[in-house]
């Protein structure tokens, strides 16, 4: 089998920790209560997190599978590409899809994933490289900061799926696909899914699903923080919710306190008092409408050329490519 996996590590242990306890210490320690949603996934995260997304109430990953099982050989012919680059897990039955279509085009010549878990990468990777017999660069990293690190010189697919782009704020979104369009080379193109607004009530149910998976993945943050930073936080003081933003246009993951309560994060030298009913903010999830979707890429000096959905108008696969006006 021919194929060479490489690694390069632009994110140690270390960093990590110093980050989460950046993040704690900025987000528990005064006024509104937040934490950044890349600490859910730890190992119990991610299963929780797949889990979620074969939930009959998560219709975000079906639907976009859906789209690419349908379209993936058209995105694979427009974009041209021989690489492709994926941000965020490739592992992903997404992935795969892509991959099937760049193959049957008999144009793939190498895989570079970007994650921040080293393990999740160097599984994907070997996953990869023994169904594809492909070279797979990997690189574990944060995408907020290691866009440029990712090697030039041929004609990339950027695929950054699953709607993940949501879980950042406007502002981090702006500067974020700015970053992207500054990695991108002139041929090179961007995919990219977005969950479109919906009715109110079937983006809530995805979010809190009759399950409870959503619920046990939400409060999982608490046992991250409890084992990293030895913490004596109680999940069961607190409730699961998920609320829609009909301004803001997101949906808001919550952990709601259910007594006036006080919890210790030793490696901190922190404690962190909650009065009842005080919530921490622990995700936000925009959902967008395709306008918006146009006007944000076109803000950070990118074109979309073509976009496909599914009939029913849930979910968006864009492809982009740098240039500010109209084909
Ligand atoms: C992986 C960020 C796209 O926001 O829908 C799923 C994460 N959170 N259920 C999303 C998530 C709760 C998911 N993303």
């Amino acid at each position: 089998m021919s194929g060479e996996i490489s690694l390069e590590v632009l994110v140690t242990p270390a960093d990590r920790r110093a980050a989460l306890e950046r993040d704690v210490r900025v987000g528990l320690g005064a006024g509104d209560k937040v934490l950044p949603p890349v600490w859910f996934y730890d190992e119990t995260g991610s299963r929780l997190f797949d889990e979620i997304t074969r939930l009959p109430e998560y219709y975000p990953t079906r639907t976009e599978a859906g789209i690419l099982r349908a379209h993936a050989a058209d995105m694979v012919a427009a974009s041209g590409a021989d690489v492709l680059v994926e941000l965020g897990s490739g592992t992903s039955e997404k992935t795969r899809l892509l991959l099937d279509a760049m193959t049957a085009a008999g144009s793939l010549r190498q895989v570079v994933l970007l994650d921040i878990s080293e393990e999740v990468l160097v599984e994907g990777a070997a996953a990869l490289r023994e169904r594809y017999g492909v070279d797979v660069h990997a690189v574990v990293g944060d995408f907020r900061l290691h866009l440029e690190a990712l090697a030039k010189g041929e004609r990339r697919l950027w695929a950054f799926l699953g709607s993940t782009i949501g879980n950042f704020r406007p502002d981090e979104r702006r500067r974020l696909l700015g970053e992207l369009a500054g990695a991108m080379a002139d041929d090179d193109h961007l995919l990219l899914g977005t969950d479109l607004v919906k009715e109110p009530e079937r983006l809530v149910a995805a979010y809190d699903d009759e399950r409870g998976v959503t619920a046990a993945f939400n409060r999982n943050v608490l046992a991250v923080l409890n084992r990293e930073l030895g913490g004596d936080l109680v999940p069961e003081r607190f409730v699961h919710r998920a609320v829609w933003d009909p301004v803001a246009e997101w949906i808001e993951m919550r952990l709601r306190s259910t007594a006036c309560q006080v919890a210790r994060l030793d490696r901190l030298g922190l404690e962190v008092a909650f009065e009842e009913g005080e919530e921490i903010l622990t995700e936000t999830s925009a959902k967008f409408r395709p306008a918006g979707v146009v006007a944000e890429l076109a803000t950070a000096g990118l074109r979309e050329e073509v976009a496909w959905s599914d009939p029913d108008g849930d979910f968006r696969l864009g492809l982009s490519r740098r240039g500010s006006h109209a084909a």
